[in-house]
């Protein structure tokens, strides 16, 4: 199906499995590549990054902890900007590479937030990894080390992104028209 609706909003078709899935096999690549090295631990930010998390931490032939945090910044179709605290993050990350996992970079705003309290962690390094970026949107200078797919400044929902809590469980992402 082409063209969907999520509660009172229309979406077409954006991205397909193979779409997707293409981009988490290059993502998962690279991340075996470059941090052979590291001691790994893997955090995905919840709730969005949970089906990206899942389908790119399989991927993963490295030896790595994954952990879920959570940290809400989002209601409608609009960025808020209100952040809140960092949940869920308890275990020992000095000397070890945090793998950051988002769903989708939009402002930035929820990047800088986990960012600094990330920072009071003592980790020895982050990487930011993303499925999705707004370049377009995107609006500080935290450089953002591993991009799945651009997208233009548009709403989507599908693969774990949410129109209002709903629209996460499809396996495509969809595009608001
Ligand atoms: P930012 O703080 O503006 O970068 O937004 C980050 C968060 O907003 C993401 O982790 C998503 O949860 C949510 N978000 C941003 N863009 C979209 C979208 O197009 N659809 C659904 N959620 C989005
Ligand atoms: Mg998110």
């Amino acid at each position: 199906m082409d063209k969907i609706k999520v509660l009172d909003k229309e979406f077409i078709l954006y991205l397909d499995e193979s779409r997707i899935q293409n981009a988490i096999k290059d993502l998962a690549n690279r991340l075996n590549q470059d941090l052979a090295e590291e001691d790994l631990v893997f955090v995905a930010v919840l709730n969005g990054s949970f089906m990206f998390a899942a389908d790119l931490f399989r991927q993963i032939k490295l030896p790595a902890q994954i952990s879920f945090v959570k940290l809400s910044s989002y209601s409608g179709t609009q960025s808020t900007g209100t952040m809140n605290r960092l949940i869920g993050l308890n275990e020992d990350l000095r000397g070890k590479t945090i793998v950051l996992l988002e769903d989708i970079i939009d402002t930035g705003n929820t990047l800088v937030e986990l960012i600094q309290q990330l920072g009071d962690l003592h980790a020895k390094s982050v990487k930011i990894v993303s499925l999705l970026f707004k370049p377009e949107a995107y609006k500080k200078e935290i450089p953002i080390d591993y991009i799945g797919i651009e997208i233009p400044n548009e709403f989507i929902v599908g693969y774990g992104l949410d129109y209002n809590g709903f629209g996460r469980n499809l396996a495509c992402i969809y595009k608001i028209v």
